[in-house]
């Protein structure tokens, strides 16, 4: 690593006393002052060029032990160094990330007799600033209790925001738009139709929070490594200043404490994220960077990979995930009856891993294979789930013989039902029976309210338990997939078994509810996604839910073209092809492209991008000369104008076009496609039309 030290702070004693220091990112563009007050608060300033990003951000900390830090605090030190190195993520949207920042670290005690130490770091990088806290190990502060962070980031005005409301339990939630001052997320789409809400209060948001200036400056709020410690939302202030501040709120647990930290502790970092191009917000690796190396040392195993499921046939209401069909029945298992409707049969399975086996799908994701669905859904009951017990018509054995034949590997589902203490207990043998059974990765899952009662999924208790599980898999070789967890924070750099999670509303909700809007995936990327990859199940091409009971009016919102196109614009190295596998059969020449799109990258270039309107991605595939570009749209159709100058010059391609037929329609006609070929080279410019609610996917190969 190059490190280079070197004492850059400038003192400026003001007549009041204010002390600051200032430093520039890598390319001048940002600059973050600390400014110590009069009276002996940390805050902070942050501007991009001209403009305030954050004026007079609050820093500091309340904590059971006595006064806490938030004023009379003097200032013991300050340093700075520099950081230019890279490093090779063990799979990504590159191969290869650097890590670029100056860093200013001050050192703040207490005035009175206890002198606590509170040091603040900040690092900041061409594309934005994270900073965190770090109690050091001294002798007055050992265990403590955290009341309140107070963290601030007062903004240079009431922006557009991106939002979805500060709920600790589910982050499933349609992205509203207003300014800042309007947020009301009381009012904002339900939740989850599967969760309960704890909104915590009427101007609540949670991050990432992707915010736009009236002068056209995008910026993002988030949170990196977030590791035993609640995850932070925020509070938009009311009163005179609607709308220009954000306050951290961090979640509590069951008895109303934020956190339970023993000294020395390093908090996550707060990460703003600002530039005058929203592409820049999607190329930013700023969380990445802020997150520890890999804790795995041979990650061999890990591979990245695209699979199918006895899955989506269950959201459509096609089959059922428990056995008997009866949900709420007191017999499970070798007592119950079959229905003859359950998804998880061995025959089924069969099907699924023959379709695998045939268009080169490594996985195959199989749920409803073990007791406890009869009896899991809302009841906020301890003991549910073994993971150990299969239905009777699902024969494990037979299984893995048959997808080894086949070179697929059926992945493994843990629905814990938010019994987080229960799924604690089981994991050992869950995953050694996982081991024997030729199982190599997970899905779990945590729907409902938590269990501990009273614990979020959001707080501290919750985090660690995420992060226990990443852990526990890693020991066994195991890669994972959460579902309803926190959002993630780039854990996925430390732990990158823990290749996706969902903790957003992912298409699913397109089968039994409202659904997602069509800009709803022009938003993620910039919000969800700024944490890490989403297992977001793209690929429906059976867009009416009619297709399956005429009087169903549910429905994907996006054409078939736009499913595809998402592979390559929902960033993940686990890329689910979630619908049925006899829908495939009808667009075999569709699914082509899924067939080939790649899940690992050598670089992405982000060509165009809106948050709320539109996104065109191109990557390369890694190890490879293909490319794959991903181009979609909201429920305004428009043209993406795509050059190809990302290509390097000299060499010929063959661009394969699947994009929206002429007359496509998410709602009227979203079945519509085109296949076309034409050839590109580094100067080719080629318009592409993309459907209200459309897109467009296109694979490039060299000639
Ligand atoms: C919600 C998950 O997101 C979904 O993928 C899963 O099928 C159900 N829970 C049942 O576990
Ligand atoms: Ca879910």
């Amino acid at each position: 690593m190059k490190t280079v030290f070197s004492i850059l702070v400038v003192f400026i004693y003001s007549f009041s006393f204010s002390q600051s220091y200032t430093i520039s990112s890598p390319d001048k563009r940002i600059r973050l002052e600390f400014v110590h007050t009069p009276v002996g608060q940390p805050t902070y300033n942050l501007h991009f060029q001209q403009q305030a990003v954050v004026s007079i951000g609050a820093l500091g900390f309340l904590i059971n032990e006595d006064k806490g830090f938030v004023r009379h605090l003097a200032l013991v030190s300050v340093d700075s160094s520099f950081v230019d190195n890279n490093w090779e993520p063990v799979w990504g949207e590159e191969r290869s990330i650097r890590n670029n920042y100056r860093q200013l670290a001050v050192t703040l005690q207490q005035k009175d007799e206890k002198q606590l130490l509170l040091r603040i770091v900040f690092r900041l990088f061409d594309k934005g600033l994270g900073f965190r806290y770090e109690f050091p190990q001294q002798p007055n502060l050992q265990y403590f209790v955290v009341k309140d962070e107070l963290t601030s980031f007062v903004l240079g005005g009431d922006h557009k925001a991106w939002w979805i409301p500060g709920d600790y339990d589910t982050n499933e939630y349609p992205y509203s738009v207003s300014k800042l001052s309007e947020v009301d997320a009381f009012a904002a789409g339900n939740a989850t139709e599967i969760s309960t809400r704890k909104v915590f209060a009427a101007k609540g948001v949670q991050t990432p929070l992707m915010m736009k200036t009236d002068k056209g400056l995008y910026i993002n709020i988030h949170e990196a490594a977030l590791v035993n410690y609640p995850a932070m939302q925020l509070e938009v202030e009311t009163g005179t200043n609607a709308g220009t501040v954000l306050k951290s709120h961090i979640v509590p647990d069951a008895v109303g404490n934020k956190a339970y930290l023993k000294a020395p502790f390093n908090t996550p970092w707060r990460v703003i994220n600002v530039s005058d191009k929203a592409t820049d917000i999607l190329a930013s690796r700023i969380i990445l960077n802020l997150n520890e190396p890999s804790a795995i040392k041979n990650t061999s195993w890990i591979k990245p990979q695209k699979f199918v499921g006895v899955w989506w046939e269950m959201h459509v209401g096609k089959s059922t995930w428990d056995y008997a069909g009866t949900q709420n029945a007191s017999t499970t298992g070798a007592e119950a009856k079959p229905s003859g409707k359950h998804g998880a049969t061995t025959a089924n399975v069969k099907r699924y891993i023959d379709f695998a086996s045939k268009n080169g799908i490594q996985g195959v994701l199989v749920e409803g294979w073990n007791t406890g669905w009869e009896d899991w859904f809302g009841k906020w009951k301890e003991e549910v789930f073994d993971f150990v017990t299969p239905y009777p018509d699902y024969d494990v054995k037979e299984l893995h013989q048959y997808a080894a034949s086949k070179g697929v590997k059926i992945i493994m589902h843990h629905e814990t039902s938010g019994s987080a203490t229960n799924y604690d207990r089981r994991m050992d043998s869950a995953y050694r029976f996982m081991k024997n059974n030729g199982y190599d990765a997970v899905k779990t899952g945590y729907v409902g309210k938590i269990i501990p009662r009273g614990e979020w999924h959001d707080g501290q208790w919750m985090v660690n338990h995420y992060n226990r599980a990443a852990e526990k898999t890693a020991g066994y070789e195991i890669m994972l997939d959460a579902h309803e967890p926190v959002r993630p924070t780039g854990l996925h750099r430390t732990w990158p078994n823990w290749m996706a999670s969902e903790a957003a509303r992912g298409n699913e909700f397109n089968a039994w509810s409202k659904g997602n809007p069509p800009a709803h995936e022009t938003i993620l990327p910039f919000t969800r996604l700024m944490g890490g990859p989403m297992d977001y199940t793209p690929g429906i091409f059976e867009i009416k839910m009619n297709a399956y009971d005429p009087a169903k009016k549910e429905q994907v919102h996006t054409t078939l073209a736009k499913q595809l196109a998402l592979y390559v614009t929902m960033y993940s190295p686990l890329q689910m092809a979630a619908d049925l596998v006899e829908n495939y059969e009808k667009h075999l020449d569709a699914f082509e492209f899924i067939k080939q799109v790649a899940v690992d990258w050598d670089s992405t270039v982000y060509l165009e991008a809106e948050p709320g309107s539109y996104l065109t991605i191109a990557r390369k595939a890694k190890g490879k000369n293909d490319w794959f570009i991903g181009a979609i749209t909201n429920e305004a159709g428009r043209t993406a104008n795509i050059s190809f100058a990302f290509l390097p010059a000299g060499k010929e391609y063959e661009a394969i076009i699947y994009k929206d037929g002429k007359d496509a329609n998410w709602e009227k006609n979203p079945k519509a496609y085109e296949i076309a070929k034409v050839k590109v080279n580094t100067k080719s410019k080629v318009p592409v039309i993309l459907a209200p609610g459309g897109g467009a996917a296109i694979h490039i190969r060299p000639l």
